[in-house]
């Protein structure tokens, strides 16, 4: 059983993103996996604001907002799902702006306890992932992050159902 975190940028709970999610989801917990999805858009997540409290004493950031649910879950997690639409050739600000944050646990623990296994959840209008997907694979490298797979495109449920069945550990 894997723990598994979903960070999902849709502002659309019934869009195309979040079909993806529903359906890699529904995959994942068929096979006893805990999942915990973040609907970003209702969150309150501020910007990094680089003050560098997590190399100090802050536990973890100095910002008191909706980031610490998601700071409390990455800690006991195995897997992170990064889920967004498209826009305009990256992913969705609320993405962006959780995965900066997640630096004061990378600063207060490490890199090396902060290893995880990742996925990528995306849907676009026209087939524009090249830039998205990089940043993402850019990122992942970086921070020492597994990808375990890309879903890229409206309407691939079946593929983010197997996808989320095939975690098992
Ligand atoms: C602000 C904004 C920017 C977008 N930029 C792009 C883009 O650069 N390329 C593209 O193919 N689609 C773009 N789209 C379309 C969305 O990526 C697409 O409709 C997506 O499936 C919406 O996901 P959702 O149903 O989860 O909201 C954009 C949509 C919005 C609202």
């Amino acid at each position: 059983m894997s723990n598994i975190i979903i960070l999902n940028a849709s502002p659309r709970k019934n869009g195309n993103t979040s079909a993806l999610v529903k359906a890699f989801i529904e995959g994942a917990s068929s096979n006893g996996n805990e999942v915990k999805e973040f609907y970003l858009q209702t969150m309150t997540i501020r910007g990094c604001l680089a003050c560098m409290g997590c190399a100090r004493n802050a536990d973890p950031c100095t910002q008191r907002d909706e980031m610490s649910p998601i700071y409390d879950a990455f800690k006991t997690c195995d897997v992170v799902v990064l889920a967004s639409p498209i826009y305009f050739l990256g992913v969705a600000g609320p993405l962006k702006t959780t995965v900066d944050r997640l630096f004061a646990l990378f600063q207060k623990y490490g890199f090396e306890s902060c290893q995880r296994d990742c996925a990528l959840l995306m849907t676009s209008e026209d087939p524009t992932y090249d830039a998205a997907v990089k940043w993402y694979s850019d990122f992942t490298d970086s921070v020492g992050w597994n990808s375990i797979g890309e879903i890229l495109g409206s309407g691939r449920t079946d593929e983010a159902k197997a996808l989320g069945a095939s975690i098992q550990r």
